[in-house]
């Protein structure tokens, strides 16, 4: 949410900035804008404009020609006041001008207090009252200023700060939203997410939470609040900058649809050891498994879909109990939670405000944490007790794919060494199912090639306004997450519902040609679905049905039948999510809308 970046060095800062945000472009794109400290002198220019970086990389191209080695950059997602240029990044109040990530949630007060003063900001957002605290403290000394004013803070935040009196420095604190930086051959770099780095070094290191960075172009020093040094601890990208670009597709969802195989190749593969599934390389030993009598798992959105296909497993294999929770509401529920819950957390980013909050409730319950995160290095993978990191690459579209794909293979892996570490199952059982867990790789491949059979039957979709997914069982869960992506990307009101429940209230709304996408590939509920299937045909509905491999069902029962390849019906989520994110890509494309950076959306949700 809002991408940040901060480049000083040796070449044109503008460029840097420019390319930097169009990585970063994800994670918000309301507005956009850059400051940079004009040659060598101490004049800072702003140049921003609403809209894309687009618009932003031609307004710099009209109006930049001044040289600079040293800027911060901004594209936005708009939180506080509306989307305007005055609202944009940066902010400069006196000598001080910022970028911001986050959310200052006591700015009305600390505007108070300035307003007292006679200070008055000129746009609506706590960002610029940010800028104007620092400002307030500072008397020529940056780190002194940052440290006063971040005591006044209350919220999230990640910022990039220079200081007229300091050409060529950058100034950086985090306090929630993240922040990564390296020094390479050519200078320093600051951003809020590695994707906007890896085009100078492999290399990185993740700010901490209240340590100040200070980046020249020869070198970046770290301290804490007391001052002491830090030597930051590098970590290492295994993908490269090919990785984070659209490389020929039309747009990252596609592209990051066709990654699956490999997705989930890395993140199953080196976890299987003689026919089992094996942790212990992950720090997760047996003893996590046996000391527990429920689980809870949490997250948002595809995440905590993901979470109901893992219960479904979990619960299955082991007879421990589940509850998947939705981490915004769950941190403010009161939960039950003892040292007896095993909580996991599932996040892409790892970076999700909610899901952290539940994390470090749960942690301070007493419970033992697992995270399953694809983000090395994020919050949510250092605050947890332990982490299996799922091997995804960078996500860089909006609508989450192959992250979700994944951390379906993170929770069937979980679930086998859970029931592998409590004898709920033989290890001759075990291994059968991690046989079926690496087809899978195979299944996915084989489903990436129904692109045109879907691209056609998509067409029936273009103009509906309202649609149903539906199904039971893991169906059901397949039918959360085929509804979101349908939803958040072609924007049609879609809902999902446990077909059996539609009876209940919902059938009301099925009227002649209401799309319904019914998802039938398990097998003990596969009369019912149909029944179900048969229900809301009978009221007009037009029906998509997914069904497993060799399914014959009567042709007056739905408009178009997709099959899986030959699948377990255990592992039908896996096939089923490409169809369905098949189904929400090519719909949107037929509306004409911008697949990866949907309205109103950011990846990575780092304010609650
Ligand atoms: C939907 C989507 C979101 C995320 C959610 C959690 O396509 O991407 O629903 O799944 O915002 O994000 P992470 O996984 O980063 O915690």
């Amino acid at each position: 949410m809002c991408g940040i970046i901060g480049f000083t060095g040796l070449d044109d800062a503008k460029e840097a900035l420019i390319d930097g945000l169009q990585s970063l472009e994800y994670r918000g794109y309301d507005s956009a804008g850059i400051s940079f400290f004009e040659g060598s002198s101490d004049k800072i220019d702003t140049i921003k404009t609403v809209g894309k970086v687009s618009c932003l990389a031609d307004k710099v191209e009209e109006e930049g020609n001044m040289e600079t080695t040293c800027g911060i950059g901004h594209t936005r997602w708009a939180t506080h006041g509306g989307v305007t240029e005055v609202n944009s990044h940066p902010h400069t109040a006196g000598r001080v001008t910022l970028i911001h990530n986050g959310i200052i949630e006591n700015y009305g007060e600390l505007a108070e207090e300035l307003a007292k003063e006679g200070i008055k900001p000129v746009s609506q957002t706590d960002s610029e009252i940010a800028a104007m605290v620092i400002n307030y403290y500072y008397d020529g000394n940056p780190v002194e200023a940052i440290k006063n004013a971040t005591k006044r803070f209350e919220g999230a935040y990640g910022f990039c700060i220079m200081f007229k009196e300091y050409p060529g420095e950058i100034y950086a604190i985090r306090n929630g939203s993240p922040l990564v930086a390296t020094h390479y051959d050519g200078g320093s770099v600051i951003a809020s997410d590695v994707v906007a780095l890896i085009k100078y070094s492999k290399d990185y290191f993740v700010l901490q939470e209240q340590q100040i960075a200070r980046l020249t172009k020869t070198d970046i020093t770290i301290q804490d609040m007391d001052g002491r040094e830090i030597d930051p601890e590098y970590l290492h990208v295994s993908w490269d900058i090919a990785a984070a670009r659209k490389g020929g597709y039309d747009y990252f969802m596609l592209k990051e649809i066709h990654e699956q195989p490999e997705a989930l190749q890395k993140t199953i593969m080196p976890r299987i050891k003689d026919g089992m599934p094996y942790l212990l390389d992950d720090g997760i030993d047996d003893d996590v498994f046996k000391n527990c009598n429920r689980v809870v798992i949490a997250g948002c959105g595809t995440a905590m879909h993901a979470g109901l296909v893992g219960k479904n497993m979990m619960e299955k294999l082991t007879r421990i109990p589940v509850s998947v929770e939705i981490a915004s509401e769950y941190r403010y529920a009161d939960p039950i939670i003892d040292d007896k819950t095993l909580f996991m957390c599932i996040s892409q980013s790892g970076e999700t405000a909610d899901t952290i909050a539940a994390l470090r409730l749960a942690k301070e319950k007493g419970a033992k944490t697992i995270s399953v995160v694809n983000v090395k290095g994020s919050s949510i993978a250092r605050e947890s007790d332990y982490v299996l990191y799922t091997h995804a690459g960078p996500e860089i579209a909006v609508a989450s794919t192959k992250a979700y794909s994944v951390q379906l293979s993170c929770m069937y892996l979980l679930a086998f060494r859970m029931a592998a570490a409590r004898k709920s199952l033989v290890d001759d059982e075990i291994k059968e199912l991690v046989k079926l867990l690496k087809k899978t790789i195979t299944d996915v491949t084989k489903l990436l090639k129904y692109d045109s059979q879907i691209e056609n039957i998509s067409t029936m979709l273009h103009k509906a306004s309202n649609l149903f997914f539906i199904g039971r069982g893991l169906d059901y869960a397949l039918s959360c997450e085929g509804s979101i992506k349908l939803k958040e990307i072609s924007y049609i009101h879609s809902e999902a519902y446990a077909a059996g429940e539609l009876k209940h209230g919902t059938i009301s709304l099925i009227t002649d040609n209401v799309p319904v996408i019914a998802l039938a590939t398990q097998d003990n509920v596969y009369g019912k679905m149909i029944s179900n299937v048969q229900e809301v045909r009978s009221r007009g509905a037009s029906v998509i049905l997914i069904t497993n491999a060799g399914v014959s069902v009567d042709p007056a029962l739905c408009d178009h039948q997709i099959m899986l390849p030959k699948m377990d019906d255990r592992f039908a989520p896996f096939g089923a999510a490409i169809i369905l994110q098949y189904i929400a890509y090519y719909t949107a494309v037929g509306r004409g809308l911008n697949v990866d950076q949907p309205r109103n959306l950011a990846k990575s949700v780092t304010v609650e």
